[in-house]
């Protein structure tokens, strides 16, 4: 047993040693870690076979894809949108439309990639119409969003828009005044709480493309960077 343990160890250290030198954006302890000591944990991919099978609110009937999320397991920045919109539907994939491809500048611009970061939403199906999410469809797919977490286990969540927020954090207060500021996202009883950051929603940016608004959200993505340890470039 105690040689079982020192292996694990060993080869804990191993792939933090090689993260560290290839300069590898992942998480640096694992929770979903497989070693022999922890049970089998479920995988994102066992949220998205739930997700699929989920038939607990109308949308999931109407929807032509489930949307679960995207991205490395073990990411330390997750961005949680609202739900997918009519092209997301189509693909299956989050934040792939013109507000996806804003979102995507915006990881750029923080010097990750996608495939650094996981991104998905409050919602896991397209409501029919674009129309708002209700707060019981939001309440009946919150379970799937915060075992998604739980698996992953970021340091940071960076919610998009009012929405988002709004679920996340319980509250209604308005999206400007609720962004640009940190606060604890508890998303199991096991885990510590998710540092979370809302921002506004890069759909919001598209339809209201000023630079004071562009330069709110990169302040708040330069928080997000700060407290990864990432570069960050200052705007004035
Ligand atoms: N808007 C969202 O909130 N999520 C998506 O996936 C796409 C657009």
């Amino acid at each position: 047993m105690a040689e079982k343990r020192n292996h694990s160890n060993l080869y804990r250290q191993h792939v933090e040693m090689e993260a560290f030198f290839v300069g590898d954006f992942t998480r640096r302890s694992a929770a979903a870690d497989t070693s022999a000591d922890s049970q089998p944990k479920l995988t994102l991919e066992d949220i998205a076979a739930k997700v699929e099978a989920c038939r607990k609110c109308d949308i999931g009937s109407t929807r032509l894809h489930p949307v679960a999320g995207e991205g490395n397991p073990r990411a330390r920045l997750v961005f949680i949108g609202e739900a997918p919109g009519a092209e997301e539907d189509q693909q299956g994939r989050p934040f792939v439309g013109r507000a996806g491809q804003l979102l995507t500048k915006m990881i750029t611009a923080m010097g990750l990639r996608r495939e650094d970061v996981f991104i998905c939403n409050i919602l896991k199906c397209h409501p029919l119409g674009n129309r708002d999410p209700k707060l019981d469809e939001a309440l009946k797919c919150l379970p799937f969003l915060k075992q998604q977490i739980e698996i992953i286990q970021p340091e940071v969540i960076v919610a998009l828009g009012a929405h988002a927020a709004h679920i996340l954090l319980e509250t209604e207060k308005q999206i400007g005044k609720l962004r640009g500021q940190w606060y604890d996202f508890y998303f199991s009883e096991s885990s510590p709480p998710a540092k979370l950051m809302p921002t506004y929603h890069p759909a919001y940016l598209l339809r209201y493309y000023s630079y004071e608004n562009r330069k709110r959200v990169w302040d708040d993505l330069q928080k997000v960077c700060e407290r990864l340890g990432l570069e960050t470039i200052l705007t004035s």
